[in-house]
């Protein structure tokens, strides 16, 4: 029997590697920082564009595990930006509708940071336009090894669905599109479990470059893609024409 796995063009959950501030930066002989300061003007407008085209889940990497080993002026710049985006941002997108998660580990981050987004995740709570899920201090490894160790705790089975729940993405569906700008063809310890289905699309263009028209060629590819879930072709059914 033929399945219908057939997908909206539009995606439901677009998640997002935002590389290449660094280089973008340097190309211009200005510090890092200011790459990741123009990285967040790049964020505030793809945020815009989701909404105005029917995208309801937003996930981005912000800050990884492994960023902790970039120079400290570099670690302590992108904390205070996060501080300062939490002030500055919050309250207009609180206004547009947008409800924020902070997904990673919390435990390591300076107490004011970490207080900060739990704050901004209470007071956003009631929103539904947009899902906007900015990972900090997160690793795809620590999600699943975080997961299992709660399933563990509690003396329970491990099952596909029981991880699934425990996950730091558990409130919104797996992502549909995963894109990464920068150039560079690899997922860095991102969203391991829950890009299992997801496609791909890698743009050359380095983060705070990344504009609406290539926003729009991300969207206009996954549009194009037949997503079969480990189904055959032929098991897809194309929308069946309405009954007379
Ligand atoms: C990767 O570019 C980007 C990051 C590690 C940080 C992403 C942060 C933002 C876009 C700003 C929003 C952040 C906050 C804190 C709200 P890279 O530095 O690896 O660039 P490169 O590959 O060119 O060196």
């Amino acid at each position: 029997m033929a399945t219908d796995v057939t997908s909206p063009a539009v995606p439901v959950h677009v998640a997002i590697v935002m590389d290449g501030n660094g280089r973008w930066a340097k190309q211009r002989f200005l510090p890092r920082l200011a790459g990741h300061r123009q990285g967040l003007e790049t964020l505030r407008a793809v945020v815009r564009w989701s909404m105005a085209r029917g995208v309801r889940v937003l996930t981005v990497f912000a800050f990884s595990s492994e960023n902790w080993k970039r120079p400290v002026d570099e670690v302590s710049g992108l904390m205070g930006l996060m501080a300062k985006a939490l002030s500055r941002e919050v309250p207009e997108l609180s206004r547009s509708g947008v409800r924020l998660h902070f997904p990673g580990d919390r435990a390591a981050l300076p107490a004011a940071v970490a207080q900060g987004l739990a704050q901004a995740e209470r007071d956003t709570a009631g929103n539904d336009r947009l899902v906007l899920n900015v990972c900090f201090n997160y690793g795809g490894r620590w999600d699943v090894v975080q997961a299992a160790a709660r399933l563990a705790q509690r003396g329970e089975a491990v099952t596909e669905a029981g991880l699934s729940a425990e996950l730091a993405l558990a409130h919104v569906p797996d992502p549909d599109l995963l894109i990464r700008t920068g150039g560079e063809l690899r997922i860095s310890n991102f969203l391991l479990w829950q890009l299992a289905y997801s496609e791909l699309f890698f743009s050359d263009r380095l983060w705070p470059a990344f504009d609406e028209a290539e926003f729009d060629r991300a969207l206009a590819a996954y549009a194009g893609r037949q997503r079969r879930f480990g189904l055959t072709p032929e098991q897809i059914q194309a929308p069946s024409a309405p009954a007379h």
